[in-house]
């Protein structure tokens, strides 16, 4: 798990995922025939077929993660900040933060009465340990983008971090890559930006390589803690074969092919309806004259906080069922 942990402690909030990138590039070299960077910052790499007429697969996982913009630095050198991505104040309350240049704070929020129990980003601040804007601007500059500073770690066989959204998708295509012993169609992997923020690397990402076929791998929701919404998804279940979310539904062929595929093999699969939030899936899927789209979500507890939880068996699921996509391909039997 060593590489899952490095990709997950790595800096790379939406539009600064340059050093996620660098890693993954280093990491891939010797597993593809060609290896692209497009204007927007996807990582491409390219395995082609080796018949002639072969369809065309592209197979992403996004490379940002979410992170805080610094808006203003007040006279006493504590920084206000904005979002970038979906921010749930109270996920990262008093957590720590790392800057691009390796400036270090911590997030903390007003304590006057009024300051509402689930407070909002505009009373919350970040502390650098200034003493004042003087010195807090000689740290950190407005537009300094922030991202949560937090070291992975295996429990037993979970693996807690930040940043599993999406970098756990990141390692499961890598994982296939490296593994992959034969396959039918043409191979796009796809490392995506901007993901958090409107699901931007894909749609240039799809323009430019129009395929057939598409997978987004990412992480999802779960209904398996204390007093969760009613979700039939759970750690340690299986990959999870998404059917539907708020900006997605998946293309029949895909979803069957999937599923047959994941019974044929016996890899553990569950049955993915999110009711809230999407993926890359949902705009690939909308590109040029549309392409058939599916997705396998990694089941994951506490998203969009600095320590996310998933189990290393749906990993593992989620890689052997991408192997036998790389296999059989995705069109229709
Ligand atoms: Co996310
Ligand atoms: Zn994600």
């Amino acid at each position: 798990m060593e590489l899952a942990k490095r990709l997950c402690d790595t800096y790379g909030p939406a539009g600064r995922e340059g050093a996620v990138r660098e890693l993954i590039k280093a990491e891939i070299k010797d597993y593809c025939t060609d290896i692209a960077v497009d204007r927007l910052g996807n990582l491409i790499a390219y395995i082609p077929a080796k018949r002639k007429n072969a369809e065309k697969i592209m197979l992403c996982a996004h490379m940002d993660e979410i992170g805080l913009i610094v808006t203003y630095v007040d006279k006493k050198g504590f920084l206000r900040f904005t979002n970038i991505g979906g921010i749930f104040t109270e996920r990262i309350l008093y957590e720590r933060v790392i800057f691009e240049n390796g400036v270090i704070g911590v997030i903390g929020v007003e304590t006057k009465p009024e300051t509402p129990k689930q407070p909002r980003m505009d009373n919350m601040y970040i502390d650098i340990g200034a003493k004042n804007r003087e010195e807090a601007e000689a740290m950190v500059r407005i537009g300094d983008i922030a991202a949560f500073s937090q070291n992975a770690m295996v429990l037993k066989k979970r693996l807690l971090a930040k940043a599993l959204d999406d970098r756990i998708g990141c390692y499961c295509l890598i994982e296939t890559m490296r593994k992959m012993k034969s396959h039918k169609d043409d191979l796009y992997f796809v490392f995506t930006v901007q993901e958090e923020v409107g699901l931007r690397g894909a749609r240039t990402g799809a323009y430019a390589i129009s395929p057939t076929y598409a997978l987004a791998i990412d992480v999802t929701d779960t209904g398996d803690t204390p007093e969760s919404s009613k979700m039939a998804v759970s750690i340690g279940s299986g990959v999870a074969i998404k059917v539907k979310d708020s900006g997605f539904i998946s293309n029949p062929v895909v979803k069957e092919n999937l599923v047959s595929y994941a019974q044929e093999a016996d890899i553990p699969y569950q049955l993915e309806i999110l009711e809230h939030g999407t993926t890359d899936a949902a705009m690939i899927q909308v590109v040029k004259q549309g392409v058939l789209s599916g997705v396998l979500s990694i089941p994951t507890r506490y998203i969009h906080s600095t320590n996310e939880l998933c189990d290393l068996s749906d990993i593992d699921a989620t890689v052997q069922l991408l192997l036998q996509v790389c296999k059989k391909g995705l069109s229709p039997s």
